[in-house]
């Protein structure tokens, strides 16, 4: 759902107050992986495209010294002095993010004006969609208020806030994209130099998000420790990053690190030979076999995840199913056939519901553009 100025303006004011000349609307969209999973906190590629379900912050000022933020997704409100801000400590939910991103502005040297912001997000949260990424970057557009920052900038200090209020050790994926994703198009990013490249989605292949329904807890431990793995593993081979090893060094190791690198080092060749494939059948085949990566070497996926690719898999006009984002729940991306989006839609839902008692989310997915102000 994509939510007008004119009407996020008007909700900010029932709450808030102010004439809608006071009230300006930051959007940020959450994201889905097409290839290149666990890649970017070990300097490899990674191949996201943002989504249109994004975090919308609307600001106005206000004159109490506070900031102020009322939660439209579970109406919850809070206020710290704007000077306080420096030394808040982490309540542990939803607001992390905003005084995280706080935190990190006064440390660049933006500091934090007293506002008003409402927060609200279409992104689902915790379905591995970058609702986390959405919610900092649109809470650092609005409190950054029209001061200039330079993307990259920006991107940085978005992913410093979650590691270090937040507590999640993430690589730079999805604050990326957010910032810099262009309509209708994927974005290549080089995890190592920063750099990136747009190229255009091909309109014939629609990408659908399945939901799970389960909730990954991304923050709680299975992320971190292979983040730690990746750091072990490296030091073992003697390379700057995983982005460096071959699979013959793979080959070297032993155990879980063995199959850990192998899945690196085969997912970062994937975001290649899939910018090269040549048709929907080739980019599905990568699709799948990401997946086993996923599940047999990297570990990081789950029965709900390996039963929707299954499911998918048996669906015709489908070219390839993968789970996407940190995994243990969330969501699969689907590669299919636009003709053929009715029936897999009936089809995931009813096998889904069949196997697990529960109906997934389904979402189509139009690559949009990143985050900036709507006027
Ligand atoms: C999460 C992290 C990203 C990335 C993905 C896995 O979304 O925030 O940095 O590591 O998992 O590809």
């Amino acid at each position: 759902m994509v939510f007008t100025t004119e009407s996020l303006s008007d909700a900010h004011r029932r709450k808030w107050g102010g004439s809608s000349a006071d009230v300006k609307v930051y959007r940020a969209p959450g994201r889905v992986n097409l290839m290149g999973e666990h890649t970017d906190y070990t300097e490899g590629f990674v191949l996201p495209i943002a989504l249109d379900l994004a975090c919308y912050v609307t600001r106005s000022k206000n004159a109490s010294g506070e900031l102020r933020v009322v939660s439209e997704n579970n109406g919850q409100e809070r206020r710290w002095p704007t000077s306080a801000l420096p030394v808040v400590q982490p309540m542990h939910d939803w607001s992390d993010y905003i005084v995280g991103i706080a935190k990190e502005l006064f440390r660049a040297g933006y500091p934090v004006e007293p506002a008003n912001l409402r927060v609200h997000s279409t992104v689902p949260i915790g379905a591995g969609l970058s609702s986390s990424a959405a919610i900092e970057v649109a809470t650092a557009l609005a409190l950054l208020d029209g001061r200039s920052i330079p993307d990259i900038e920006l991107i940085q200090l978005c992913r410093r806030a979650e590691n270090r209020f937040v507590g999640m050790p993430c690589g730079v994926m999805d604050q990326y994209v957010c910032v810099k994703a262009g309509a209708g198009s994927m974005l290549e990013i080089d995890c190592r130099t920063l750099e990136s490249h747009a190229a255009p989605w091909p309109e014939e292949v629609a990408i659908l998000a399945v939901n799970s329904m389960v909730r990954h807890e991304l923050g709680q431990g299975a992320y971190r420790t292979r983040v730690a793995e990746c750091a072990e593993a490296r030091d073992l081979l003697g390379v700057r990053a995983l982005r460096d090893a071959t699979l013959d060094q793979a080959d070297t190791l032993h155990g879980e690190l063995r199959r850990r690198t192998r899945h690196i080092v085969s997912e970062n060749a994937r975001v290649h030979d899939f910018l090269a494939a040549g048709s929907p059948a080739e980019r599905g085949e990568l699709f799948y076999a990401s997946h086993a990566s996923l599940r047999d070497d990297y570990a990081v996926s789950c029965p709900e995840l390996d039963s929707l690719v299954e499911i998918a898999r048996g669906i015709e006009g489908v070219y390839g199913a993968r789970m996407t984002g940190g995994g243990f729940g969330g969501c699969t991306v689907n590669l299919v056939d636009p003709a053929a989006i009715p029936e897999f839609e009936a089809k995931v839902r009813q096998d889904y519901l069949a196997a697990y008692g529960v109906v997934p989310g389904i979402y189509r997915c139009m690559p949009s553009a990143g985050a900036a102000r709507q006027v």
